[in-house]
């Protein structure tokens, strides 16, 4: 790994998430407010090429896993082009997304063959009606058939992202880990964090302490499983289930001494950290005819730059951030 992927706590960064568009097909209520936000125009996005380009930096110094994201990744029109360059990346050994499933089903035999290798599906609720009020739009039975697709083609775990919120769906904590007996779902279920826009408040946030009692006291049998280092989540295992089932506890247990992360916005905006406001383009020095010499050297000292870890849970939510649908999580 090349010293512009190290940072001054001497993290390694292989793990680059690129968001393809701000745009999606929902309007998650905890990812953006419900009039929308500010739209970059169209020619200040990166193009397929510069994507490449810029990906390729990353993957040349080290990147060995590409994670694609959104808005909704799959409302981008060239994204099978994209995962098919991407793949030929020489060094990259996983190209990953995370959707919210409500296209994917047919879609996904095309990713497939274009070398997309996992898969991140969100839903956070069984009920279609609380669906339609979190997402404020309909489509529940069509991310349950895209988890299903993604099952029948083989993706092994097909990782499920379930944002957990109080008075929203703590009492289906349990209905969702019913889904890991028969199926190689992995359930995961996330702390809700603050970003613009969400009216995020802290009695919505259900601790991991918290989930994890209700799923122990129906599932005495669980067992915690040796996670990576570099991972958000913490992982485990219940007797006799296909399946698994994890927490990822950003605001109770952060996980920012193992961060090997870095994001390349649909802007071309390299976020260092997902709570830190600091961003620095990559666009603007690439199309004023930067060669990769000098766009390494930015590269380095934004990674340079970042902080050991994030504020606590309060200051993030008093700071200026992004809305997440910018920022593909
Ligand atoms: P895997 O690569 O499959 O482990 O997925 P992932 O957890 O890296 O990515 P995913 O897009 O599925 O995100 C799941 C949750 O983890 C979302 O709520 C993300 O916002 C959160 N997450 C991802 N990366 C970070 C990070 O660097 N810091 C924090 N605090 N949360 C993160
Ligand atoms: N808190 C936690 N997770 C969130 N996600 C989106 N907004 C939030 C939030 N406020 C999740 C999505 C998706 C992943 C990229 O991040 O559900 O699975
Ligand atoms: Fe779209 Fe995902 Fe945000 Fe929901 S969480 S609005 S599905 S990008």
């Amino acid at each position: 790994v090349s010293q512009m992927l190290i940072d001054s706590f001497g993290r390694l960064h292989t793990y680059l998430r690129i968001s393809l568009t701000e745009r999606c097909n929902l309007r998650c209520q905890y990812c953006m407010p419900a009039e929308g936000v500010d739209l970059t125009s169209k020619p200040q996005l990166l193009s397929q090429d510069e994507i490449l380009r810029i990906a390729h930096l990353f993957t040349s110094s080290g990147v060995d896993k590409i994670r694609l994201t959104g808005g909704e990744p799959t409302v981008r029109k060239d994204v099978e082009d994209i995962c098919l360059r991407l793949s030929n990346l020489k060094g990259l050994k996983t190209l990953a997304m995370t959707t919210n499933g409500l296209t994917l089903a047919k879609k996904l035999p095309r990713l497939k063959e274009c070398g997309l290798t996992s898969l991140n599906i969100s839903l956070d609720t069984l009920v279609p009606t609380k669906f339609e009020f979190l997402t404020r739009r309909k489509g529940h039975h069509k991310v349950l058939e895209s988890i299903d697709a993604a099952i029948d083609l083989g993706y092994n775990p097909v990782k499920v992202n379930c944002v957990v919120m109080r008075g929203f769906n703590e009492d289906e904590i349990c209905d969702f880990v019913e889904l890991t007996r028969e199926k190689p779902i992995n359930i995961r279920f996330i702390e809700f964090m603050p970003f613009d826009g969400n009216v995020w408040n802290v009695k919505k946030l259900v601790p991991y302490s918290e989930m994890f009692d209700r799923v122990v006291r129906q599932y005495p049998s669980i067992k915690r499983l040796q996670d990576h280092p570099t991972e958000t989540a913490k992982n485990f295992e219940i007797d006799g289930h296909q399946g698994a089932v994890s927490f990822i506890t950003s605001m109770t247990e952060h996980f920012c001494a193992g961060c090997n992360r870095l994001r390349l916005l649909a802007d071309g905006n390299l976020k260092v950290c997902l709570f830190g406001p600091s961003e620095v383009s990559l666009r603007d020095p690439l199309r004023r005819g930067a060669d990769d010499h000098e766009l390494r050297e930015v590269i380095g000292a934004a990674v340079k730059r970042k902080k050991a870890s994030h504020a606590g849970m309060f200051d993030i939510a008093k700071t200026a951030n992004r809305p997440m649908i910018h920022i593909g999580g």
